[in-house]
């Protein structure tokens, strides 16, 4: 039979009582060298769709706005095959594009809950939203380790920590993934971006990442490993190139590393254009038809929006660079997952539960469960709560709270990066406002309070880039920053506003056109006239409450140290200008944890805690190293103390487990959610190793005046290094288990024990 003859209408590859291989096996047979290259497409659904589906038969859409997806899987319906499109989307905290559906926190922000179980909740709600919209697919975990804080996608992170990142990651993916393809609230995760994207060059984007293997197998390659054993059905890939090779076609890590030692058999995904950028960007292959022979070669499974990757893969075809079966692997895997979640039998169009699924009661409570979670309280002078440390509940005498700031009420900036907001998607201009609580809302809504409200200071202007409104592949360039001059006019208003409050509330931070791809910053300071409004605020001798709404740390100025309290709340979404309220007047306890340091300045960077041993003194001639709020640290509205740190065992093989045990003690008057941080140092490494990881933590409650008791278990078998042969092991030796509240040393409660060597 021809591979390009009409089918009739039940040929075995639609019979959903066949295995998956069978069916794969029937319909790879049938299918023409274009139908195969076409399958390892993923197209932009904002182009032309009759041309993505009918000529270049593609497998595969993205950005795709409610109509288009009927609209695309119409024009299968014409298709000889009818083999059903994937669609793809980045729900990356929340039904990111979708008009009205739920928008949490950014990854950023739930990291800062530390807490696994809520974010597979939330990405559970997520999948339940994104699957009744027809999307199947979304570009969901970033696995990316922030090391630089200027780098412009800090916030689709979980921060710089390889084992929080590892919990938090492989929660996320269980919770879209749910309990099997074939469940229908269940979508693909993906685990992005394989591997090495985020070491930036001065956080310079997408630059090319100077990495050593042993680096990659040390920190950034862990959480992938995870959560490649723990069956992610999807990787996408970073842009950068590690050593000289575009990630694109590295065959040690997508091989020999992801195939090969970790035996991964999921799908495989390009970044956007992967391929065209090694012609025109990283400029390592000549023409389309060398970079999509090499991008096939290389194993790659999908490929993200290169269109003429539809003519170059013919093209090599044709010139004898690639033969028709190398496209198998990649089509049957991609044809795989279309079974899997049964596709054939149900395209999963969007659904008549889309309406009682999207942006439900129900997600939005869940929304704010985790906007409160998230919210990481870095100082407070005694102001906070403003009820009065002891007197949780409703504030119990009236106050007057003068809110300044230009982010106090900007509703759209509140979501943050992938929100309806943030320009990657035309077909809405942000998410309905009324889903919408800002901080300005979030007090208003407070019993007895008095608000008074000033703007105070503008952040920014935006002009058309100097180089031309689009990059050579016409993507758009984004705008250049002009930073607002402070505006005397505004800062009065909001002095005036400050003078006759009891507490002044400044919400200040970063705007979206600060945020994202392409979009790093050379400072991390606070842009535009915040530094003089915060300076003029504090001047007036109000006690002055600091509201960080900022995609990722910045740097606060020195006035800042005679606030009263400052609050980070990344980007909270919808509910976060609730939670943050609800945090300043006492109605909820602040439990976020830093998962990433903050800076005192931009210089400093990287200011990660888990930094290698071995430099010249520990300063700067002119500034301490040490960050303004390390990673883990935050605080509540109690005081903790830490004691009788104790080991079952101090003598231990390579096969047991550390036996610990450690007692956490409220010594305050409220309620706290304590997070017990455990690192582990190996005191002597035979190559320079950081001096201290986070290997486990465990959160418990502990009421005001008691003291619980926890216990940690953790198996030698974690206590590794990676050493100068690349090799992961455990180094017998000398070992402290370090347990408290934060990662600095001087909190950490330390106990030795020794690892001798299996029947030594
Ligand atoms: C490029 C981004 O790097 C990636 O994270 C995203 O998933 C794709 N574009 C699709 O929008």
């Amino acid at each position: 039979m021809s591979t390009t003859a009409p089918i009739q209408d039940t040929m075995p590859y639609q019979d959903p009582t066949r295995s998956t291989a069978d069916r794969v096996a029937d319909l790879l047979g049938r299918m023409s060298v274009e139908e195969k290259i076409g399958q390892m497409l993923q197209l932009d659904a904002r182009d032309d769709l009759a041309d993505h589906v009918l000529r270049r038969h593609v497998g595969s859409i993205l950005h795709t706005s409610p109509e288009r997806i009927v609209e695309a899987n119409r024009l299968t319906q014409r298709t000889r095959l009818r083999i059903p499109l994937l669609v793809g989307e980045d729900c990356i905290h929340g039904h990111s594009f979708w008009p009205g559906a739920t928008i949490y926190p950014t990854q950023l922000g739930m990291a800062a809950s530390w807490d696994s179980a809520l974010l597979e909740r939330v990405a559970r709600a997520t999948a339940e939203e994104v699957a009744a919209t027809g999307v199947h697919w979304t570009f969901s975990p970033v696995l990316c380790i922030a090391r630089d804080l200027r780098w412009g996608r800090v916030n689709e992170t979980f921060g710089e920590d390889p084992f929080l990142i590892g919990e938090l990651a492989s929660a996320m993916v269980r919770g879209y993934q749910g309990a099997g393809l074939d469940d229908p609230t269940a979508i693909l995760a993906t685990a992005k971006h394989f591997a090495g994207y985020s070491e930036t060059q001065g956080g310079r984007d997408a630059s090319e990442a100077d990495i050593s293997r042993r680096k990659l197998r040390s920190w950034f390659l862990p959480p992938f490993e995870r959560v490649a054993r723990e069956g992610c059905r999807t990787f996408m890939l970073g842009y950068q190139s590690m050593d000289g090779v575009p990630i694109t076609v590295n065959d040690w890590l997508l091989s020999d590393v992801l195939r090969g030692e970790w035996g991964y058999s999921g799908t495989l995904i390009t970044d956007w254009d992967n391929v065209g950028r090694m012609v025109w960007e990283q400029k390592v292959q000549p023409d389309h038809t060398h970079a999509a022979a090499a991008a096939v070669k290389a194993g790659n499974d999908m490929v993200m929006t290169t269109p003429l990757f539809f003519e170059g893969a013919r093209d090599a075809v044709a010139k004898g660079m690639l033969s028709s079966s190398d496209f198998d692997a990649a089509v049957a895997r991609i044809l795989t997952l279309k079974f899997d979640l049964g596709l054939f039998e149900d395209p999963r169009l969007p659904s008549d539960r889309r309406d009682a699924v999207v942006g439900n009661a129900e997600h939005a409570a869940l929304n704010l469960e985790i906007a409160r979670r998230s919210i990481v309280l870095l100082e407070n002078d005694g102001t906070l709560p403003l009820g009065g440390a002891d007197a949780p509940g409703p504030l119990s005498r009236p106050v007057r709270i003068a809110v300044a700031g230009p982010l106090a009420d900007d509703a759209q900036t509140q979501l943050g990066d992938w929100a309806g907001g943030s320009g990657q998607a035309g077909w809405l201009d942000g998410q309905p406002r009324e889903m919408i609580t800002t901080v300005l809302e979030g007090l208003r809504g407070l019993e007895h309070v008095e608000v008074r409200y000033a703007r105070g200071a503008e952040i920014l202007t935006l002009e058309q880039d100097p180089s031309g409104a689009t990059f050579p592949d016409g993507q758009p360039r984004p705008p250049v920053v002009v930073p607002s001059a402070p505006d005397p006019a505004l800062i009065a208003e909001a002095v005036a506003a400050a003078e006759e409050a009891d507490v002044v509330v400044a919400v200040v931070g970063d705007r979206i056109e600060l945020v994202g791809e392409g979009r790093s910053t050379a400072t991390l300071d606070l842009i535009g006239g915040q530094i003089a409004l915060l300076d003029a605020l504090i001047e007036t001798g109000k006690p002055v409450v600091v509201v960080l709404l900022a995609s990722k740390p910045l740097v606060l100025p020195p006035s800042v140290q005679r606030a009263a309290a400052v609050l980070w709340a990344a980007n909270p979404g919808m509910r976060g200008g609730q939670a943050v309220a609800e945090i300043i007047a006492g109605r909820v306890e602040p439990s976020g944890r830093l998962p990433i340091s903050f800076a005192r300045h931009v210089g400093q960077q990287p200011t990660y805690y888990n930094q290698l041993r071995g430099q010249h003194g520990d300063r700067y001639a002119d500034l301490t190293q040490s960050p303004a709020w390390a990673f883990g640290e935050g605080l509540s509205y109690s005081t903790v103390v830490y004691a009788d740190l104790s080991l079952d065992a101090v003598e231990l093989d390579e096969a047991d487990t550390v036996r610990a045990a450690v007692t956490v003690t409220n010594t305050g008057a409220r309620p706290v959610l304590e997070t017990v941080q455990v690192y582990v140092r190996d005191t002597v490494t035979s190559a320079s190793w950081t001096d201290k990881e986070l290997k486990a933590f465990r959160q418990v409650e502990v009421p005001p005046g008691e003291s619980v008791r926890v216990r940690i278990d953790l198996p030698v078998a974690d206590c590794t290094i990676v050493d100068a042969a690349g090799v992961r092991r455990v180094e017998p030796g000398a070992f402290e288990l370090l347990v408290g509240p934060s990662s600095r040393d001087e909190v950490l409660q330390a106990a030795g024990f020794e690892v001798v060597a299996s029947g030594g």
